[in-house]
């Protein structure tokens, strides 16, 4: 790139580098290997929903929706937080519908969070929310989650919280770790967010994928947090629509406006005729949320009896559709060069770890395997992993 052009780039941009976990699935498609990597399910959606989007586009819901969300889904998703988180949301001043939780999660940050302004990220973490707190011109300030249950020290969340603090972002059930944030470890962030007078920011895209009776708390249930949380969903995961690009925020009605006001400029609105098939998602019974979490749970131990078989040590998810697997024992120098082997020479793609960390070095030995898949998919991963062992550079 010649330097005049290069000195066109803002340096906000500069600051991060595209999405390694879109990346992967490009590599993936070039090299035909079975994509673990990007965390999108390669089975059907819900009939239902399918239905419900054909015939929003075939009666004209083609234009654009009210910007913050057509009122039949505000609706719809208010009775369903209802039923099972429990809140009391009021559908014209507490949600904003957007592009995806991606959108969503932009939205909320640049609407609260001035340049300057501290926000805690757990590391790992999903990796947009660097390059969203750098859109903003946040500094985050990370948190270790450490291994093999990825618990977090409580001296080191108190250290974080100080008067330059404006929110925290809690994921949970966690992206990439499969963590889910227990009671106690919520009433501590809680504690902290009210001394502080700090935002949550909590990401609850995987809420109905539990494993092994975890149960999913929404930090908004708790004492006290109802008004300074703001609570990031959509249907892409639950439902199996990622492409739709559907989202919602539920948020207290000043934090709303602001973000509403955000939203419009981004993105005006989600898709009309989707928000409309967004009605039918919500109203689906209890026994869809069942059902889903008990299919999660056999493709989890699927993996799980893969990662034995073939010899990758891992950490078991208690939620969510990913598991970290731990590669040290292969004797690769980082965990790019060993995903690059995956993908080219074992034919299966997944995400190295250090695209989860602030640093690099601290993800060296990691992947991530995405295991949204269906038995066929998983199938064909586990005989291409097989040829792992004859592969193995030795370790020094
Ligand atoms: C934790 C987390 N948040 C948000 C997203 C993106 O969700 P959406 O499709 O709603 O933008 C993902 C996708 O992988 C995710 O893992």
């Amino acid at each position: 790139m010649s330097e005049i052009v290069r000195q066109k780039i803002s340096a906000k941009a500069e600051q991060f580098t595209e999405s390694v976990i879109r990346e992967m699935t490009r590599v993936a498609l070039q090299y035909d290997a079975v994509n673990l990597a990007q965390g999108f399910p390669d089975f059907s959606c819900p009939l239902e929903l399918k239905q419900a989007a054909y015939e929003a586009i075939e009666a004209d819901v083609n234009q654009y929706a009210i910007t913050w969300g057509d009122r039949p889904f505000r609706h719809a998703i208010a009775n369903k937080v209802h039923w099972y988180l429990g809140l009391d949301i009021n559908p014209e001043t507490q949600i904003t519908v957007t592009c995806g939780s991606t959108e969503a999660m932009a939205s909320v940050m640049l609407a609260t969070v001035d340049p300057g302004d501290e926000v805690i990220v757990f590391e790992p973490y999903y990796e947009n929310y660097g390059p969203d707190a750098i859109l903003a011109g946040a500094i985050p300030r990370y948190v270790t989650l450490h291994p093999p249950h990825w618990t977090f020290d409580e001296a080191q969340l108190r250290q974080a919280f100080n008067a330059n603090t404006k929110a925290i972002i809690i994921n949970t059930p966690h992206n990439p770790t499969g963590k889910v944030f227990t009671r106690d470890e919520l009433t501590l962030i809680a504690e902290l967010c009210q001394k502080w007078d700090v935002l949550a920011f909590t990401d609850e895209i995987y809420e109905h994928i539990l494993y092994d009776s975890t149960q999913h708390i929404a930090l908004a249930t708790l004492p006290g947090m109802e008004e300074r949380t703001v609570t990031i969903n959509g249907l892409s995961k639950t439902y199996s629509v990622t492409g739709w690009r559907v989202g919602y925020i539920l948020a207290n009605p000043e934090l709303t406006g602001a973000i509403r006001k955000v939203h419009d400029f981004l993105t005006v609105g989600a898709p009309a005729p989707l928000q409309r098939a967004g009605v039918a998602a919500m109203q689906l019974p209890p026994s869809y949320y069942e059902e889903l979490a008990k299919l999660y749970h056999q493709k989890r131990d699927s993996i799980l009896q893969i990662l034995d078989q073939v010899g990758i040590p891992y950490f078991v998810p208690k939620g969510a559709y990913y598991v970290l697997a731990d590669i040290s024992k292969f004797g690769y120098k980082t965990d790019v060069e060993f995903t690059y082997h995956l993908i080219k020479d074992i034919g299966v793609a997944v995400v190295p770890g250090s695209s989860f960390f602030s640093q690099p070095e601290k993800g060296h030995s990691l992947i991530r395997f995405c295991f949204s898949k269906r038995p066929e998919t998983l199938q064909a991963a586990s005989d291409r992993l097989l040829k792992l062992q004859s592969t193995l550079q030795p370790t020094s």
